[in-house]
């Protein structure tokens, strides 16, 4: 059984409209002190931790930080989050809020990427003072990557520029330049001061030349996405128990509804094998079976007609849309690994519930998301690029279109254990050639010239070519020896 993310107390409480909003930004560019600010000035805080977290600090004779909120609140949530980012939760008149402090894209990609966590919408902050980094434009592309439309920049720290309205503008202007590049409408641009509350629950007097909303309301006018439910069933297969029962040989499909719903009785197919069945039963975990489950929940089902599947296949409904399934698919990926992302090397690929080894099969183009410069001739993949690649997997694997289902069209790759880029898929790609072919037909076409012509040989010696096969690893010298014995 996998990890699931458990309700926390909070989770349970609000049964009121939700919505997920992501911070990010550059390193100290006041992140979890805008994050912090939300929660103390809109009353979200358990009763007297401010005031304890402000007693420690002075007892520890340190100044006390917005920030320091989140680190007590996540100490206290620690058990059952198995997410890096801290989740908090603020309320409005209007709805309840998890808000996602990302210490870093690392972190904000992989959770998002993953599912960990969803975001609707994104507050992007940039330091006044500092002025727009290469982070803030890293995120905001990410956000675009990722089809997180919603977005505003807090434009923090005014304090430290006097709350100047020229230096607003300046970034307003030169960071809404860098957005349309990417296809982003920013929501706004919001003139704020988290240390000093200006601006994040109620306009401020300091920034009084600015007539647009505080965050608070920025975050009422972001609209909810469409309910998942609503979409066709994605349902990754996570684990299969049997009955332990004699003789019951009964199967249980557990995992997760990614998106839409499905009721005791529909007709359903498995992808890549494309198995059909119809669902008999929906099998909570300490619940009573019920007739029909929805998007968000993790859950299990038992099957008509006995089947036998592995992990990682993801059901559809028969009659919505279905899955793709193939082996070769076109991605746009961010590369956060140490090693660059090369030909030839074996990946691992987690997308929906599969794991399949995975091999990069061509690079179209490189881009830089801070500069957004692109490059068409990069035979690797560096560290903090994004490219748009095509991938091919050693086994079927079954996916959507990012553009379609987003839940079931990003991916991360895996190398070496470690989380080492994102993706979304761009397209499914037909593949008329495996790997081994592949190997073989790039093995005939690179030929090594030398500089020796056929004709200065034969006029040389009189004798006629003949074909000596140097094999071995690569790197062991073999072109040299080539050359010398020529
Ligand atoms: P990382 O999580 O490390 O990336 O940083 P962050 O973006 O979460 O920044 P954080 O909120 O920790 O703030 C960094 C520093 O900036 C802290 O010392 C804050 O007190 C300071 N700071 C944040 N907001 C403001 C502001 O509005 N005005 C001033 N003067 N300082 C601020
Ligand atoms: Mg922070």
């Amino acid at each position: 059984m996998q990890t699931q993310i458990e309700k926390t107390d909070s989770d349970k409480l609000y049964s009121r409209e939700q919505m997920n909003i992501v911070v990010i930004g550059h390193v100290d560019h006041g992140k979890s002190t805008v994050v912090g600010r939300l929660l103390a000035d809109t009353g979200s805080l358990p009763n007297g931790k401010l005031e304890d977290v402000k007693r420690k600090c002075i007892a520890n004779s340190k100044p006390f930080e917005y920030a320091f909120l989140l680190d007590a609140l996540k100490d206290e949530q620690a058990q059952g989050i198995t997410i890096d980012s801290a989740r908090c939760f603020f309320r409005s008149a209007k709805r309840e809020y998890i808000i996602i402090d990302a210490p870093g894209h690392i972190e904000f990609l992989k959770n998002m990427i993953s599912g960990a966590a969803r975001a609707e919408a994104a507050f992007l902050v940039i330091d006044a003072n500092e002025g727009i980094a290469e982070n803030s434009r890293r995120h905001g592309y990410l956000l675009s990557m990722l089809g997180i439309k919603q977005v505003a920049i807090l434009v923090n720290k005014m304090d430290l520029v006097g709350y100047s309205q020229e230096v607003f503008e300046q970034i307003q202007s030169q960071y809404s330049e860098f957005l349309a590049n990417i296809g982003i409408t920013p929501s706004g641009f919001i003139p704020v001061s988290a240390r000093n509350g200006d601006n994040i629950v109620e306009l401020s007097n300091s920034l009084g030349w600015y007539k647009g909303l505080a965050v608070l309301g920025m975050a009422d006018s972001f609209e909810n996405a469409p309910e998942l439910s609503n979409k066709p069933l994605r349902f990754p297969v996570q684990d299969i128990y049997k009955f332990t029962e004699d003789n019951d040989d009964r199967r249980i499909f557990a995992g997760r509804i990614e998106t839409g719903s499905v009721s005791v009785g529909d007709e359903v197919i498995f992808l890549p094998s494309n198995k059909r069945n119809v669902i008999k039963s929906i099998e909570g975990f300490n619940t009573p079976s019920r007739a029909t489950a929805y998007a968000g929940e993790s859950t299990g089902f038992t099957l008509e007609t006995q089947v036998y599947l592995q992990p990682g296949e993801l059901m559809c409904k028969a009659g919505q849309l279905e899955a793709a399934s193939g082996q070769q698919f076109r991605a746009n990926i961010f590369w956060m690994g140490k090693a660059p992302l090369i030909k030839g090397k074996r990946y691992k690929l987690k997308l929906a519930g599969a794991r399949v080894a995975v091999w990069l099969k061509q690079i179209h183009t490189v881009l830089d998301a801070v500069e957004l410069t692109t490059d068409a001739n990069r035979q690797q993949v560096e560290w903090h690029d994004v490219a748009e690649c095509t991938f091919e997997t050693l086994k079927p694997v079954a996916f959507d279109l990012a553009s379609d289902i987003a839940q079931s069209g990003r991916f991360v790759i895996i190398d070496n254990y470690e989380i080492a880029g994102g993706g979304i898929i761009l397209s499914r790609i037909d593949a008329s050639s495996n790997r081994i072919e592949e190997h073989v037909r790039e093995r005939e076409q690179k030929w090594e010239r030398t500089a020796i012509t056929a004709e200065m040989r034969s006029g040389r010696y009189g004798q006629r070519a003949t074909l000596i096969l140097i094999t071995g690893g690569p790197n062991t010298g073999k072109i040299k020896l080539a050359k010398k014995l020529e």
